[in-house]
This record gives structure tokens, C-alpha cells and sequence, in this order.
């Protein structure tokens, strides 16, 4: 660990660090082959439960599909592990927009060697891409991206430690994470930022925000600065995204906990700090990788305890009013939130699928109480409804458990408030890291990508199996069927009666990653449809698009030595839902994570992030850029 640096690490890196169907027939099919892979069975049935999975008479929703061909309008390519993107023949590539690019005309030019000074940060595009959606607004083409963290050392220019030594540099770090609002138009050169556009926005960690739900005004959330308990300042280490069907954009908050830190030793009520251990709000007096509480006392949680639990939500932005309030929409629970993905349900009600991404914690579903009329009122969409946590069955059926007092013993605040804690009263099944959920908008399933977790299955000196923060056990199950799972794997599920408001569900793994060239045979060689031509690991984004295409991208181990050679630089892929094929479309730089993908509103251009590159990307000289890429086929061909 002391070889570590950890300005190289990237969000979930740095906190898993330091803290602690389609056709029935079809479907079958893919559940087979999972099952013929060489040795793979007998792994499983080593692991005991596990071989339930793939050991049961295949999946037996009764829901259809609608008839699909396998169909991938382009040739898979190579890895790669250079530091560039590579696509297929016949498709190309340019940057659309990089860390520290001009939003307005009064920004400060990037320099290549120093990046953008404190005044003029919260004017430029932020740094670190990640989950973004293009909103059609008029004949506006507005995009909303976030910008997850900070790497300290590109960012504070001469601070050699990558530490923040003083206010400026904490106010730098703070104005260029958060979200970017851009609109973006496209002419016979390729696509551009309209810069002073109205639409153009920063939302940063000093943004106001208003606060709402069950939390807002509970004692929980009042602080010297906001007795009320209904405002707040900033929206903090946004992941992944959604989008509402009444055209609002949500952001994820996620490893919101590294932010704070203490200058004093931190005492107090009990449930304070056990949410503070359960979350990994660092208590210690030591500066952290951000050191804003040395300098900002709303992140001191020895000056300001409160403060933590007023981050940790999906926050609900208008894209089409910059002058707007964000709103922080309690009601969908406070955890490492990755991503938001909408559903509507078979009665109308609105369904949000939230994945809580650390090792052993939980995948949820929000279902609101109303139902969504086109063009009535969304108010209480995201305000009045019930969230439900998910108990995987090994025998590949699950259950959506409503988080209510009754069976939690505690009120819907408390709820919304340490909602973990409600989900380990109730038995949710620990997960291995769920990243994004996608729903498919061709056929009623989801998919959740579960992105990889080093620790399940592993046993303590004393024989027990270690457990997540809350002390639930990541024990091997069906649906996390592998020990110290180092590649990941992405499990779907049918609700049944295809209404996805119904809290029951069928079940399968879409795909385990894994490396047949690596491991001959075994649950390590991934289910068969993985192949020497689609190698990877850690899946992480994913959107399905709207022809039932499933885009996966990595976050993984890129350094293509041990069990991850053959693989590569992170990179983004194409899965077909009925025949379960998988190819490689995308590699991005060294160094990379791949992440969030949209399309332009014609769907002739694919837009994806490249969030934390090696040095060389984009240019060649000059420090490495989080960028934002679109992707075109020849011909301006349909990508999507
Ligand atoms: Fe920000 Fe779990 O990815
Ligand atoms: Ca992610
Ligand atoms: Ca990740």
C-alpha cells in the first residue's frame, strides 16, 4: 500500500482503499451455454450454492421479447494499450470537449502545462467525466455531464503532494467537480460546445440546493448555517446519471464520505457515528486526499457533524432552466449512489432502479405512489413512494422488500436518512458493488452491472466471512457466486407480469467476466460467452439503447498482465440481450475508465466519456484530460 499514490487512484479505487429476455427460447440458450463452459459447472458446484444459478431448468418468465436478430453494425476490434481511442472500421472518432474547456467566453484559456487557475474554474468544463444525458430542449441540443473528482496534482499546478494547502486550492478542487450544463450543435467541422450559450451552467460543491422528502428538516440534517434543515450547499462526487421521462436530470452522489474529514477529535451521539462508520465518513485528523475540512468548516465534521448527512442523494436538476434550484430527492434513499435508471411501470407509476456501489452493499428500486401523466404534474414523483431493497434467491427468483417503519423500526426521515441500516434490518442480499442499473426499453428487464468485490467469500482468522460496514456477510450466493471476484458480472431480472412496479422477479447472469485464456477452466474463465475476442473486467457504465442494444463499459484493471492479460485498456462493448454475444466496440487511452454514453438526438453520433486518462491523451504534450468523445459511423450512419 505504500507504493500507492493515491492522486492515481481513481473515486472507487481511492475509497475501496480507504474504507473499509428476450424470446423464451433464446434465453435458454444463453443459459446453456453458460452451463456447457469447460469445468465451469463443476467450479460451481464446488462453491455449493451457487450452482443454482445455472442449475435450475433455465428462466421461466413467460414475457416476450420482441423478435430480435443478432445484429452488431460493426466489426469487433482488438484490445489495445496505447494511449488512444480506437473504434471499428468504417467509424471515427473526435474530442468534443475536455477538462477545462471554455462554458463562457470569460473563462480563462487552458494551459497545457498549468490547467486553469481558481478564478475561472466553476467557468470551464469540470474535470473527470462520468454519467451523462442529452436532453432535446427546442431545437436545443443540451448535454448534462458530471464531473465526479478531482485528480489533485493536474489540477493545483506546483503542489507537489496533490494536497490542498490552502483555500484557493480547496475552492479550485470544489468549482471543478460537480455538473456541467452545455449545449452543443454540430456544423460540417464536427461537434462544438456553444459557449455562452443560456443553457451553459456550473453546478458545483458551493451550489445551492434545496433539499426535500422525508429528510429535509429532521434534526439530522440542521446545521449552524441551515437551522432549517432544508438547504444546502453542493452536490458531491456525482457517478452516474438518469433521466426522468418528464425530461429532468438526475446525478448520483456517491463517494460523497472522502470529502470530510475532522481537526479535532469527534465525539457525540451514538447513531452520528455509527452512520459515520457505516458510510466511511473519516473521522481521523489527518488531511485526506481533499483536505477541505482544513480549510472549509462544513466539512470538519468536528465543527459541523450534521453536515455528511446532507450528501449521499440523487439530486434532480431542470436542464432547461440555468437559474433553477437543485433539488436533493431524499425519498430515493442516501448511500454511494451510481447511477438513476427510469422505468415506467405498467399502471403508470414511476420506477427508479439505484444501484449503492461498495463491496457487500445493496441494489434498490424506488416506485412512486402517483403515476406519470405526459405534461401533468411530476411533483410528487420523486417525494411520495416507497423504496425497496433486493433479496436475490439462489434459486434465481428475488424480491423487491419495501423499507417501511414497521419492519425497519424506524421512521421514513431515519429511513431516507441511513438507509443502509434499513436494508441490513431487512435482509437485502449483499452484493458485489452494484454500478449502473440499465432498463431495457424494448423488453421488461433490467440489467445491474456488479463490477467486481476483492473481499467476498474471503473468511477472517477466526473462520467468519467478512461482511460489509454494517456487518452483513458477503458470503458466496448464486448471484455473487465467485470468491474474491476480481472480474465482475452482470446479473438481469424479469419482473413478473412485465410490470416493473411488481416486487417480485426472476433472475439471471447476463455475463460473468472472466479469462479463459487464463484460467482453463473454472468459474474464473467466465460464462461462455466470453471468448478471447471480448476479454474484460469490471463492468461499471452500461446503457442499453434503443434498439435493445446493451453498451458495457470498463472501470478495471487495465495493466493486461496476470489474470487480466488479453484485456487490455478499459473499454466499451455491445452485448446482444437474446444470443448473449458480446463484442468489443471502443478501447479507450491507458489508463482510462470508460464512462457514460449518449447519443446526439438524431442518433447519428454516440457520445462517450474518458474519464482519467494516462498522460497522452488527448494530446500528446501537456496534461492528460478527462474528454468527452463523439463517435460517428461513415455515411453519418444510425449509431444507436
Ligand atoms: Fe463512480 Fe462506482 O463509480
Ligand atoms: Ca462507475
Ligand atoms: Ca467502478
Amino acid at each position: 500500500m505504500e507504493n500507492i499514490d493515491i492522486n492515481e487512484l481513481s473515486a472507487d479505487e481511492w475509497d475501496e482503499l480507504m474504507f473499509p429476455r428476450p424470446a423464451e427460447q433464446d434465453f435458454d440458450r444463453v443459459v446453456e451455454r453458460a452451463i456447457s463452459r469447460r469445468g465451469f459447472m463443476g467450479g460451481l458446484l464446488v462453491m455449493g450454492s451457487a450452482a443454482a444459478v445455472f442449475g435450475a431448468a433455465g428462466f421461466k418468465s413467460s414475457t416476450a421479447l420482441a423478435s430480435q436478430q443478432t445484429r452488431f453494425a460493426f466489426t469487433p476490434i482488438a484490445a489495445q494499450t496505447d494511449s488512444t481511442v480506437h473504434v471499428p472500421e468504417g467509424y471515427s472518432w473526435q474530442r468534443l470537449v475536455s477538462w477545462g474547456d471554455p462554458l463562457f467566453s470569460d473563462a480563462p484559456a487552458f494551459d497545457p502545462a498549468n490547467g486553469v487557475p481558481t478564478a475561472g474554474s466553476d467557468r470551464v468544463f469540470g474535470e473527470n467525466t462520468d454519467g451523462m444525458e442529452m436532453f432535446l430542449i427546442g431545437d436545443n441540443q443540451v448535454l448534462v455531464v458530471n464531473s465526479e473528482y478531482t485528480n489533485n496534482k493536474l489540477n493545483l499546478a506546483g503542489n507537489k503532494e496533490g494536497v490542498p494547502a490552502s483555500a484557493d486550492e480547496v475552492l479550485r478542487l470544489q468549482q471543478f467537480q460537480g455538473v456541467n450544463v452545455l449545449e452543443i450543435t454540430e456544423d460540417a467541422d464536427g461537434w462544438k460546445v456553444v459557449v455562452d450559450s443560456p443553457f451553459n451552467r456550473r453546478i458545483h460543491h458551493n451550489t445551492p440546493m434545496q433539499i426535500s422528502g422525508p429528510a429535509a428538516g429532521h434534526d439530522l440534517l440542521k446545521t449552524e448555517a441551515d437551522p432549517t434543515g432544508t438547504t444546502s450547499l453542493g452536490t458531491m462526487n456525482n457517478c452516474g446519471s438518469g433521466k426522468t421521462p418528464w425530461g429532468t436530470y438526475l446525478t448520483c452522489e456517491e463517494n460523497f464520505n472522502g470529502y470530510f474529514g475532522a481537526t479535532a477529535e469527534v465525539s457525540g451521539d451514538e447513531a452520528v457515528l455509527a452512520g459515520y462508520k457505516r458510510y466511511g465518513i473519516n473521522t481521523k485528523v489527518e488531511p485526506g486526499r481533499y483536505n477541505y475540512h482544513g480549510f472549509d468548516a462544513r466539512f470538519d465534521v468536528s465543527k459541523t457533524p450534521n453536515e455528511p448527512h446532507r450528501a449521499g442523494y440523487i439530486v434532480e436538476i431542470d436542464p432547461a432552466n440555468a437559474d433553477s434550484t437543485p433539488v436533493k430527492r431524499t425519498a430515493l434513499g442516501r448511500f454511494k449512489h451510481e447511477n438513476a435508471a427510469c422505468a415506467v411501470a405498467a399502471d403508470g407509476r414511476v420506477v427508479v432502479y439505484l444501484g449503492d456501489d461498495e463491496r457487500g452493499e445493496f441494489l434498490y428500486k424506488w416506485v412512486s405512489r402517483d403515476i406519470y401523466v405526459p405534461g401533468g404534474d411530476t411533483s410528487t414523483l420523486l417525494e411520495e413512494g416507497v423504496l425497496h431493497v433486493a433479496k436475490f434467491n439462489d434459486d434465481q427468483t428475488g424480491s423487491w422488500i419495501a423499507l417501511t417503519e414497521d419492519n425497519t423500526g424506524m421512521s421514513a426521515a431515519e429511513i431516507a436518512i441511513f438507509t443502509r441500516t434499513a436494508a441490513s434490518k431487512v435482509g437485502a442480499t449483499t452484493m458485489d458493488r452494484p454500478e449502473w442499473v440499465a432498463v431495457n426499453p424494448v423488453s421488461i428487464e433490467a440489467y445491474c452491472c456488479l463490477t467486481n468485490n476483492s473481499r467476498r467469500g474471503v473468511k477472517n482468522d477466526d473462520g467468519s466471512v467478512r461482511t460489509n460496514a454494517g456487518g452483513d456477510a458477503m458470503t458466496v450466493n448464486a448471484v455473487n457466486p465467485r470468491e474474491e471476484n476480481g472480474y465482475g458480472q452482470i446479473v438481469r431480472w424479469r419482473p413478473v407480469r412485465g410490470d416493473h412496479a411488481a416486487n417480485v422477479f426472476e433472475w439471471d447472469l447476463y455475463v460473468m467476466a472472466g479469462n479463459p485464456a487464463v484460467h482453463a477452466e473454472g468459474p474464473m474463465a467466465g460464462s461462455s460467452n466470453i471468448n478471447g475476442g471480448n476479454l474484460f473486467n469490471s463492468p461499471d457504465g452500461m446503457v442499453i439503447d434503443s434498439t435493445g442494444l446493451i453498451w458495457i463499459q470498463t472501470d478495471g484493471d487495465d495493466d493486461n498482465e496476470g489474470d487480466f492479460a488479453g484485456m487490455g485498456n478499459n473499454q466499451m462493448l455491445a452485448g446482444d440481450p437474446v444470443t448473449g454475444e458480446i463484442h468489443r466496440f471502443l478501447t479507450g487511452p491507458n489508463g482510462c475508465e470508460v464512462t457514460g454514453l449518449c447519443w446526439s438526438a438524431d442518433r447519428r453520433t454516440m457520445f462517450v466519456g474518458i474519464q482519467h486518462p494516462g498522460k497522452g491523451f488527448p494530446d500528446a504534450d501537456g496534461l492528460p484530460r478527462s474528454s468527452i468523445i463523439a463517435v460517428k459511423r461513415d455515411g453519418n450512419a444510425l449509431v444507436g
